[in-house]
Protein backbone atom coordinates (compact mmCIF):
# COMPACT_ATOMS: atom_id res chain seq x y z
CA UNK A 1 0.00 0.00 0.00
CA UNK A 2 1.11 3.02 -0.66
CA UNK A 3 2.04 5.87 2.50
CA UNK A 4 -0.47 8.44 2.39
CA UNK A 5 0.85 11.38 4.45
CA UNK A 6 -2.12 14.51 4.61
CA UNK A 7 -0.44 17.90 5.05
CA UNK A 8 -2.08 21.07 5.63
CA UNK A 9 -0.68 22.90 2.76
CA UNK A 10 0.74 22.44 -0.62
CA UNK A 11 3.81 24.04 0.81
CA UNK A 12 4.46 21.69 3.69
CA UNK A 13 3.82 19.29 0.83
CA UNK A 14 6.50 20.49 -0.86
CA UNK A 15 8.68 20.55 1.80
CA UNK A 16 8.36 17.15 2.79
CA UNK A 17 9.63 16.32 -0.45
CA UNK A 18 12.17 18.81 -0.95
CA UNK A 19 13.48 17.40 2.03
CA UNK A 20 13.57 13.51 0.74
CA UNK A 21 15.49 15.08 -2.58
CA UNK A 22 18.11 16.52 -0.64
CA UNK A 23 18.75 13.22 1.86
CA UNK A 24 19.06 11.63 -1.74
CA UNK A 25 21.37 13.93 -3.26
CA UNK A 26 23.76 14.00 -0.68
CA UNK A 27 23.56 10.25 -0.26
CA UNK A 28 23.93 9.78 -4.38
CA UNK A 29 25.22 13.08 -6.06
CA UNK A 30 24.53 11.80 -9.31
CA UNK A 31 20.72 11.06 -8.45
CA UNK A 32 18.58 10.55 -11.47
CA UNK A 33 15.30 12.62 -10.34
CA UNK A 34 12.14 11.79 -12.52
CA UNK A 35 10.62 15.72 -12.68
CA UNK A 36 7.04 16.61 -13.79
CA UNK A 37 5.08 19.78 -14.58
CA UNK A 38 2.26 21.91 -13.81
CA UNK A 39 1.18 23.62 -10.84
CA UNK A 40 0.97 20.76 -8.45
CA UNK A 41 5.07 20.64 -8.18
CA UNK A 42 5.77 24.17 -7.81
CA UNK A 43 5.76 24.24 -4.09
CA UNK A 44 8.52 21.37 -4.52
CA UNK A 45 10.84 23.34 -6.82
CA UNK A 46 9.91 26.69 -4.30
CA UNK A 47 11.15 24.37 -1.32
CA UNK A 48 13.98 22.41 -3.07
CA UNK A 49 15.73 26.39 -3.49
CA UNK A 50 17.26 27.50 -0.05
CA UNK A 51 17.38 23.87 0.96
CA UNK A 52 20.12 23.03 -1.83
CA UNK A 53 22.13 26.00 -1.07
CA UNK A 54 26.05 24.25 -0.48
CA UNK A 55 24.48 21.00 -1.93
CA UNK A 56 26.52 19.70 -4.84
CA UNK A 57 24.34 19.55 -7.46
CA UNK A 58 26.42 19.38 -10.83
CA UNK A 59 26.23 15.77 -11.15
CA UNK A 60 22.44 15.52 -10.87
CA UNK A 61 20.37 13.91 -13.85
CA UNK A 62 16.64 14.59 -14.46
CA UNK A 63 14.01 13.23 -16.96
CA UNK A 64 11.05 15.05 -17.39
CA UNK A 65 7.98 12.91 -17.46
CA UNK A 66 6.51 13.86 -20.86
CA UNK A 67 5.84 16.77 -23.52
CA UNK A 68 3.68 18.36 -26.31
CA UNK A 69 4.31 16.71 -29.83
CA UNK A 70 5.01 19.68 -32.29
CA UNK A 71 5.25 22.40 -30.46
CA UNK A 72 8.12 24.40 -30.76
CA UNK A 73 10.89 24.12 -27.70
CA UNK A 74 11.11 27.66 -27.27
CA UNK A 75 7.41 28.66 -26.95
CA UNK A 76 7.17 28.75 -23.35
CA UNK A 77 4.98 26.02 -22.42
CA UNK A 78 6.70 23.27 -24.22
CA UNK A 79 7.50 21.50 -20.89
CA UNK A 80 11.45 21.74 -22.14
CA UNK A 81 11.12 25.68 -21.41
CA UNK A 82 8.96 25.25 -18.24
CA UNK A 83 11.79 22.47 -16.95
CA UNK A 84 14.81 24.58 -17.57
CA UNK A 85 12.48 27.89 -15.93
CA UNK A 86 10.62 26.33 -13.21
CA UNK A 87 13.40 23.96 -11.88
CA UNK A 88 16.72 23.94 -14.26
CA UNK A 89 17.76 27.56 -14.05
CA UNK A 90 16.21 28.10 -9.94
CA UNK A 91 17.98 25.02 -8.68
CA UNK A 92 21.53 25.45 -10.59
CA UNK A 93 21.15 22.38 -11.99
CA UNK A 94 23.37 21.45 -15.57
CA UNK A 95 20.68 21.67 -18.11
CA UNK A 96 22.81 19.10 -20.13
CA UNK A 97 22.01 16.76 -17.50
CA UNK A 98 18.21 17.09 -17.47
CA UNK A 99 16.16 15.62 -20.50
CA UNK A 100 12.94 15.92 -21.69
CA UNK A 101 11.19 13.63 -24.51
CA UNK A 102 11.96 15.27 -27.77
CA UNK A 103 8.46 16.30 -29.09
CA UNK A 104 9.88 17.79 -32.54
CA UNK A 105 7.68 16.16 -35.43
CA UNK A 106 11.29 15.13 -37.13
CA UNK A 107 11.92 11.64 -35.83
CA UNK A 108 9.25 11.56 -33.23
CA UNK A 109 8.76 7.50 -34.69
CA UNK A 110 11.59 6.59 -32.84
CA UNK A 111 11.60 9.36 -29.73
CA UNK A 112 9.98 7.09 -27.61
CA UNK A 113 12.86 4.49 -27.78
CA UNK A 114 15.13 6.86 -27.64
CA UNK A 115 13.84 8.23 -24.16
CA UNK A 116 13.50 4.70 -22.88
CA UNK A 117 17.72 4.36 -23.97
CA UNK A 118 18.81 7.47 -21.92
CA UNK A 119 16.98 6.33 -18.90
CA UNK A 120 17.86 3.04 -18.66
CA UNK A 121 21.63 4.56 -19.63
CA UNK A 122 21.29 6.40 -16.61
CA UNK A 123 20.72 3.28 -14.09
CA UNK A 124 16.98 4.33 -14.64
CA UNK A 125 15.11 6.91 -12.24
CA UNK A 126 15.59 7.21 -7.97
CA UNK A 127 13.19 9.60 -7.13
CA UNK A 128 9.78 10.37 -9.54
CA UNK A 129 7.20 13.13 -9.05
CA UNK A 130 3.87 12.79 -10.52
CA UNK A 131 1.31 14.94 -10.45
CA UNK A 132 -2.32 13.45 -11.21
CA UNK A 133 -4.71 14.70 -13.61
CA UNK A 134 -8.80 15.27 -12.77
CA UNK A 135 -8.94 11.85 -15.40
CA UNK A 136 -7.01 10.08 -13.60
CA UNK A 137 -3.43 10.21 -15.59
CA UNK A 138 -0.02 10.28 -14.57
CA UNK A 139 2.12 11.30 -17.00
CA UNK A 140 0.14 12.17 -20.02
CA UNK A 141 -0.93 8.60 -19.67
CA UNK A 142 -4.57 9.16 -20.57
CA UNK A 143 -7.71 6.56 -19.48
CA UNK A 144 -6.87 3.20 -21.27
CA UNK A 145 -3.36 3.50 -21.21
CA UNK A 146 -1.41 -0.12 -20.69
CA UNK A 147 0.13 -0.75 -17.19
CA UNK A 148 2.84 -2.10 -19.49
CA UNK A 149 3.19 0.99 -22.21
CA UNK A 150 6.19 2.60 -22.37
CA UNK A 151 7.26 5.91 -23.62
CA UNK A 152 5.32 6.93 -26.88
CA UNK A 153 3.04 9.35 -28.39
CA UNK A 154 -0.94 9.39 -27.09
CA UNK A 155 -3.50 11.71 -27.96
CA UNK A 156 -4.58 13.79 -25.04
CA UNK A 157 -8.09 13.82 -24.05
CA UNK A 158 -10.02 17.10 -23.88
CA UNK A 159 -10.74 17.47 -20.49
CA UNK A 160 -6.79 17.68 -20.13
CA UNK A 161 -6.31 19.65 -23.14
CA UNK A 162 -9.05 22.15 -21.57
CA UNK A 163 -7.32 22.05 -17.73
CA UNK A 164 -4.18 23.21 -19.57
CA UNK A 165 -6.02 25.48 -21.64
CA UNK A 166 -4.85 27.84 -18.88
CA UNK A 167 -1.16 27.80 -19.72
CA UNK A 168 -2.32 28.83 -23.26
CA UNK A 169 -3.84 32.17 -25.28
CA UNK A 170 -6.29 29.31 -25.58
CA UNK A 171 -7.56 25.91 -25.89
CA UNK A 172 -7.22 26.00 -29.53
CA UNK A 173 -3.28 26.68 -28.75
CA UNK A 174 -3.20 23.57 -26.83
CA UNK A 175 -1.67 20.27 -28.62
CA UNK A 176 -3.57 17.79 -29.00
CA UNK A 177 -0.76 14.81 -28.66
CA UNK A 178 2.00 14.23 -26.53
CA UNK A 179 5.05 11.72 -25.84
CA UNK A 180 4.91 10.38 -22.22
CA UNK A 181 6.75 7.89 -20.28
CA UNK A 182 4.36 4.75 -20.64
CA UNK A 183 3.17 3.93 -16.86
CA UNK A 184 5.75 1.17 -17.26
CA UNK A 185 8.35 3.66 -17.83
CA UNK A 186 6.95 5.21 -14.26
CA UNK A 187 6.77 1.71 -12.55
CA UNK A 188 10.16 1.55 -12.97
CA UNK A 189 11.50 4.21 -10.90
CA UNK A 190 12.45 3.30 -7.49
CA UNK A 191 10.89 5.84 -5.41
CA UNK A 192 7.17 7.15 -6.77
CA UNK A 193 6.04 10.43 -4.78
CA UNK A 194 2.48 11.74 -5.91
CA UNK A 195 1.31 14.58 -5.03
CA UNK A 196 -2.47 16.26 -5.61
CA UNK A 197 -3.81 19.28 -3.94
CA UNK A 198 -7.45 20.75 -4.08
CA UNK A 199 -10.81 19.27 -4.25
CA UNK A 200 -10.68 19.06 -8.12
CA UNK A 201 -8.23 16.24 -7.67
CA UNK A 202 -10.24 14.22 -4.95
CA UNK A 203 -11.83 11.86 -6.70
CA UNK A 204 -8.85 11.03 -9.06
CA UNK A 205 -6.45 10.51 -5.60
CA UNK A 206 -9.19 8.68 -4.13
CA UNK A 207 -9.44 6.25 -7.39
CA UNK A 208 -5.80 5.94 -7.19
CA UNK A 209 -5.39 4.88 -4.20
CA UNK A 210 -8.28 3.03 -2.91
CA UNK A 211 -9.94 2.03 -5.89
CA UNK A 212 -9.68 -1.05 -8.07
CA UNK A 213 -6.74 -0.73 -9.96
CA UNK A 214 -7.83 -0.34 -14.00
CA UNK A 215 -6.72 1.45 -16.52
CA UNK A 216 -9.66 3.56 -16.60
CA UNK A 217 -8.01 5.26 -14.02
CA UNK A 218 -4.60 5.26 -14.69
CA UNK A 219 -3.19 6.84 -11.63
CA UNK A 220 -4.17 3.21 -9.74
CA UNK A 221 -1.33 2.08 -11.12
CA UNK A 222 0.58 3.11 -8.14
CA UNK A 223 -0.92 0.29 -6.01
CA UNK A 224 1.45 -2.17 -7.71
CA UNK A 225 4.88 -0.30 -6.65
CA UNK A 226 6.19 -1.40 -3.87
CA UNK A 227 7.95 2.54 -2.67
CA UNK A 228 4.90 5.29 -2.81
CA UNK A 229 4.54 8.20 -0.88
CA UNK A 230 1.18 9.91 -1.85
CA UNK A 231 1.33 13.76 -0.52
CA UNK A 232 -2.02 15.57 -0.41
CA UNK A 233 -3.50 18.36 1.15
CA UNK A 234 -6.73 17.95 2.91
CA UNK A 235 -9.02 18.95 0.54
CA UNK A 236 -7.80 16.40 -2.07
CA UNK A 237 -7.97 13.66 0.48
CA UNK A 238 -11.32 14.51 1.20
CA UNK A 239 -12.76 11.61 -0.85
CA UNK A 240 -9.83 8.50 1.06
CA UNK A 241 -12.29 6.50 2.99
CA UNK A 242 -9.44 5.64 5.35
CA UNK A 243 -7.76 8.91 5.62
CA UNK A 244 -7.87 9.08 9.64
CA UNK A 245 -5.85 5.35 9.66
CA UNK A 246 -2.98 7.16 7.55
CA UNK A 247 -3.19 10.17 9.79
CA UNK A 248 -2.93 7.88 12.73
CA UNK A 249 -0.24 5.49 10.99
CA UNK A 250 1.64 8.93 9.91
CA UNK A 251 1.12 10.60 13.73
CA UNK A 252 2.87 7.66 14.76
CA UNK A 253 5.34 7.05 12.37
CA UNK A 254 8.94 5.76 13.76
CA UNK A 255 11.33 8.49 13.66
CA UNK A 256 14.04 5.36 12.38
CA UNK A 257 11.34 4.54 9.62
CA UNK A 258 12.31 7.73 6.68
CA UNK A 259 9.93 7.56 3.55
P1 LIG B 1 -1.53 20.04 -12.50
O1 LIG B 1 -1.55 18.82 -13.51
O2 LIG B 1 -0.41 19.79 -11.58
O3 LIG B 1 -1.30 21.26 -13.34
O4 LIG B 1 -2.86 20.03 -11.83
C1 LIG B 1 -1.35 17.52 -13.01
C2 LIG B 1 -1.36 16.54 -14.15
O5 LIG B 1 -2.04 16.79 -15.15
O6 LIG B 1 -0.69 15.51 -14.05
Amino acid sequence: MAEVVIVPTPAAAGELVADEIVRLVRTRPDAVLGLATGSTPLPVYTALRPRLTGVDVSRVRGFALDEYVGIDPRHPESYRSVITREVVEPLGLDPDRIRTPDGSLDGIEHAGEDYETAIAAAGGVDLQLLGIGTSGHIGFNEPGSSFASRTRVKTLIEQTRADNARFFDSIDDVPRHCITQGLGTILDARHLFLLAFGEGKADAVAGAVEGPVTSSLPGSAIQLHPHVTVVVDEAAASRLRNADYYRYAFAHKPAWQGF
